[in-house]
């Protein structure tokens, strides 16, 4: 066996450049979160999903955590605009997707349909407070879905990543020449910590490669900005990683922090990408209280390997231990709490902002100084 089947069994290509865009003449301003899941859609990372969702799909995932094909989804990818730009679209017709001017790809509308975007967070986010930055975007979005299938005409420039811009064909086929048969998936929206090394490493102890696969779409404001992170891993391989043993590439798509249905997503996106493996450790994909630490990796338990078709590494929340001097989690570490070393991201991005350097226990020196940096370039930490 070489790298798992795409979601759905094949991988899906909408991206046509010589889209013939000459008799559309309507154009829609599409947001930063609908650009990047169009992207994604076009490119197949999102397979079988071939465009926006239509209420059927919704409805389905929303609810059921599947689309109406039955294939595992726990994520709605919608297309929300305001009520005056939906009122003035008929079903039927194509229209061109904008962004900021440009056209990024044609959406042929097959439903048009009005949320309830209260029932959405709840069972999406499990909480439909305001304060939780998913719930807050779901709410600040359009009021209206409209739906159907997309082509992708553009694509979007990241010239702060044109390196590790990699689309799934090109991730699998790299996958592929390298020999590896067994490939673990590594999501983060955080600049690489001990305890990622710690996972990363243990995972890569049974497989043949380790695919670092940080998100650089939309994040909340006080996150590390993605050029920064990008920069803390580039230092990190560099200098403690088996150049041969990691792929590191982007991965475009908004953050929803929706905890364990994110964390489904985001397994099934990995595998599009040629994962046969995927980490889930400590509140993955977890934003402040909203979450238990470990509901992320129980979620999995709704559905049978098969309908997954990617294996989960589960990981318990992992620290430096002092006695111990090495990393541990309480699986492997007799030793009390005063010996452990537990720093959040935000813990850190606090350390920062206060001239404070995070111990090297926490994160290793090469990390601390791209990070004190990136402080110096983006107002975000002052
Ligand atoms: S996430 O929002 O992308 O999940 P983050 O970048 O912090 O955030 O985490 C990346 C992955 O590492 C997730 O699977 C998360 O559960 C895991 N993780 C982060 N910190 C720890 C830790 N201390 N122990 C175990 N797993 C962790």
């Amino acid at each position: 066996m070489t790298n798992s089947l795409p979601h759905g069994g094949t991988l899906i290509n909408r991206f046509e450049p010589d889209y013939d865009l000459s008799n559309i003449e309507k154009s829609v301003e599409i947001d930063e979160i609908a650009l990047s899941d169009l992207e994604l859609i076009g490119t197949g990372a999102y397979s079988p999903i071939e465009g926006f969702f239509t209420k059927e799909d919704y409805h389905s995932v929303v609810k059921d955590m599947r689309l109406s094909s039955e294939h595992v989804w726990s994520i709605p990818i919608t297309l929300p605009l305001a009520d005056d730009i939906a009122n003035a679209l008929t079903i039927g017709e194509k229209v061109k997707l904008t962004h900021e001017g440009q056209i990024y790809g044609v959406l042929m509308i097959s439903d048009i349909f009005i949320p309830d975007k209260q029932l959405e967070a709840t069972l999406v986010y499990q909480t439909d407070d305001e304060n939780h930055p998913g719930v807050k975007n779901l709410y600040n979005r359009g009021n209206v879905y409209v739906g159907g299938e997309i082509k992708l005409v553009k694509r979007i420039e990241r010239p702060l990543f044109e390196d590790h811009y990699l689309d799934p064909i090109e991730t699998r086929k790299a996958f592929e020449d390298k020999g590896w048969k067994t490939v673990v998936g590594f999501q983060t929206r955080n600049p690489v910590h001990r305890a990622h090394e710690y996972i990363q490493k243990t995972a890569l102890e049974i497989v043949d490669g380790l695919f670092l696969n940080p998100l650089v779409g939309a994040t909340k404001s006080d996150d590390i900005p993605a050029d920064v992170r990008m920069d803390s891993y580039k230092v990190l391989l560099e200098k403690y990683y088996p150049k041969e043993r990691v792929s590191l590439a982007v991965f475009p798509a908004a953050m929803r922090y929706a905890g364990p249905r994110e964390a489904i997503f985001h397994a099934m996106v990995r595998k599009n990408y040629g994962c046969t493996h995927f980490i889930v450790g400590r509140d993955h994909a977890g934003v402040g209280d909203y979450y238990g630490t470990y509901d992320a990796q129980k979620i999995f338990s709704n559905f049978t390997a098969d309908e997954l078709g990617i294996t989960l590494l589960f990981f318990e929340h992992s620290f430096y231990c002092k006695t111990c001097g090495n990393m541990a989690s309480a699986k492997t570490c007799p030793h009390g709490k005063e010996d452990h070393v537990i720093l959040s991201g935000t813990k850190v991005r606090e350390m920062l902002r206060n001239g404070e350097i995070p111990p090297a226990t926490f994160s290793r020196k090469e990390v601390i100084e791209v990070l004190i940096e990136g402080l110096k370039k983006n107002e975000v930490y002052n």
